[in-house]
C-alpha cells in the first residue's frame, strides 16, 4: 500500500456536502468531487493558517504562482511565466466573468457535446448563442467531427474547450489542438480552455495543455487552471486563467475586479501551495487507485452487465456509460434507479441533447462504495428486465 489510503470511508451526510445531501442509504454518484481524505499535508497548512486566528483580507503572493509553474513545468512539461497568470476564485466564475466583459448579447460559442452542464448556463446567463459541435462516438474511439467544427466556428465569438473533457473522458493530441487553434485564428475566435481535470490522467496517457501548442502564441488564447478537482479542494476556491497576451490578461484582469472574483478567501492561498509542491505522490497514486477503480466496473460491467457499455476514456474520474439498451430516456432511468436502489447517478441528457441514452458515473470514491454502486445498478438492471 502507499502513503495514502482511498479505502477510507468518510461520513459526509449532514456535513453540508452538496453531494451527500442525500436521504438516508442513499449513494450519490453524480456530482463531480471525490469521496478520499484530502492530502494530510493541505490539513495541516489549513491548521496552520486557522490557528494565525486572524482571517482578515488576503493577497496572492508570488509563491502560490511558483507552485503552478512548477507543477506544469515537472508533470505537464509545459513552461508558464508568472506574469501570465490572474487568480480567480474559480474556473465557472472565469468562465462567466469572461464571457460578460468580452462578449455581448447573441454573441456565438461553439463547444464540443456532450459537455459539462454548467458551460450551459454561462452561455444563457449572458445572453449568448450556442452551437454545438457533437463528438462522434465510433466503437471505442471519440471522433471530433472537422467540417462540423469549420462550420460552427463561423461567426463564433468564442471556442470554449473541456480538456480533458468532462464527460467524455478524452485528452486532445498536440495535433488536435493546434487544428483546434487554426480554425480559431482563421475565425477570430477566443479560445477559452478549461483544463480543470488535467491531473486525472488515470493510465498515464498524457494531458496536453493547449498552452503547449506552438500555435498559443495565438493572442486569443485563455487557459484556465485549478487544484480543485484533483486535490479536492473545490471548496477552497482558488483557480488561475494563464493568459500570454498582455492587453488581453488586463482586460480579463479588470473583469475580475469587477465581478469580485479576483481576490482569494483566507484559506485560497496556502494549502494549495502546499498542494502543488508536495502533491506528486499524492497524485500519482490517486490516479492508479482511480484507474483500477475504473478497471473493476469496467469488469462488472462486461461480466454482469454486458449490454451497459463505458464509453469514456482514461481521463477525470467520470465515467460515461451507455444505457441506451435500456432506455432512451436518462431522467427516468437516472430517476428510477434512485428511486428503486438509492443509486444517485447524473442523466446524460443534463450534458446536452447528444448525451440522451447515456449516464455519468462518479468513480471517486473507496471501491466499497463502487462496488455497492455496481450491485445496485446489477439489481435495478436485472428487475427492469423482468418487467
Ligand atoms: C469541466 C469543469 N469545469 C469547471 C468545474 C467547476 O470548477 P469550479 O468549482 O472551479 O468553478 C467543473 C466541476 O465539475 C468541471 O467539470
Amino acid at each position: 500500500m502507499g502513503k495514502y489510503n482511498f479505502d477510507t470511508t468518510i461520513n459526509r451526510i449532514k456535513t453540508c456536502s452538496a453531494r451527500w445531501c442525500v436521504s438516508e442509504g442513499e449513494l450519490p454518484l453524480d456530482i463531480a468531487d471525490m469521496d478520499f481524505l484530502v492530502m494530510p499535508e493541505i490539513v495541516k497548512a489549513i491548521k496552520n493558517r486557522a490557528e494565525q486566528a486572524c482571517y482578515g483580507y488576503t493577497y496572492v503572493p508570488d509563491s502560490y504562482f511558483d507552485a503552478y509553474i512548477r507543477w506544469w513545468k515537472d508533470r505537464h512539461n509545459t513552461k508558464l511565466e508568472k506574469e501570465w497568470f490572474i487568480f480567480s476564485k474559480s474556473v465557472v466564475a472565469s468562465i462567466d466573468s469572461i464571457f460578460k466583459h468580452l462578449g455581448k448579447s447573441k454573441d456565438i460559442v461553439t463547444m464540443f457535446t456532450p459537455v459539462y452542464n454548467v458551460f450551459f448556463n454561462c452561455i444563457k446567463n449572458n445572453n449568448l448563442v450556442l452551437k454545438e459541435c457533437e463528438f462522434v462516438i465510433d466503437e471505442d474511439e471519440i471522433k471530433i467531427d472537422w467540417e462540423k467544427l469549420e462550420t460552427q466556428l463561423k461567426g463564433a465569438k468564442f471556442f470554449l474547450l473541456c480538456n480533458p473533457h468532462n464527460p467524455l473522458g478524452r485528452n486532445f493530441t498536440i495535433e488536435e489542438l493546434n487544428k483546434i487553434i487554426n480554425l480559431c485564428k482563421q475565425n477570430d475566435v477566443y479560445i477559452i480552455s478549461d483544463e480543470i481535470h488535467g491531473d486525472l490522467d488515470l493510465n498515464k496517457g498524457r494531458y496536453i495543455s493547449i498552452l503547449n501548442s506552438e500555435v498559443t502564441r495565438y493572442e486569443k488564447v485563455i487557459c484556465l487552471l485549478s487544484p480543485s478537482k484533483v486535490f479536492n479542494v473545490a471548496g477552497l476556491h482558488s483557480s488561475v486563467a494563464v493568459i500570454l497576451n498582455k492587453e488581453l490578461r488586463e482586460e480579463i484582469q479588470n473583469g475580475f475586479w469587477q465581478d469580485d472574483i479576483g481576490e482569494p478567501n483566507y484559506f485560497a492561498i496556502d494549502p494549495i501551495i502546499t498542494a502543488f509542491t508536495q502533491g506528486d505522490d499524492y497524485v500519482d497514486q490517486l490516479n492508479s487507485y482511480l484507474n483500477e477503480n475504473r478497471a473493476y466496473l469496467s469488469e462488472f460491467l462486461l461480466k454482469n452487465l454486458p449490454n451497459l457499455k463505458i464509453v469514456s476514456g482514461h481521463y477525470t474520474y467520470l465515467v460515461w456509460i451507455d444505457i441506451s439498451c435500456y432506455s432512451s430516456d436518462s431522467i427516468l432511468f437516472a430517476k428510477n434507479l434512485r428511486e428503486k436502489t438509492g443509486l444517485v447517478v447524473a442523466p446524460g441528457i443534463n450534458y446536452g441533447n447528444s448525451g440522451e441514452g447515456y449516464i455519468r458515473l462518479n468513480i471517486a470514491t473507496p471501491r466499497k462504495n463502487l462496488i455497492d454502486a455496481c450491485n445496485r445498478l446489477m439489481n435495478y438492471i436485472s428487475e427492469k428486465v423482468e418487467e
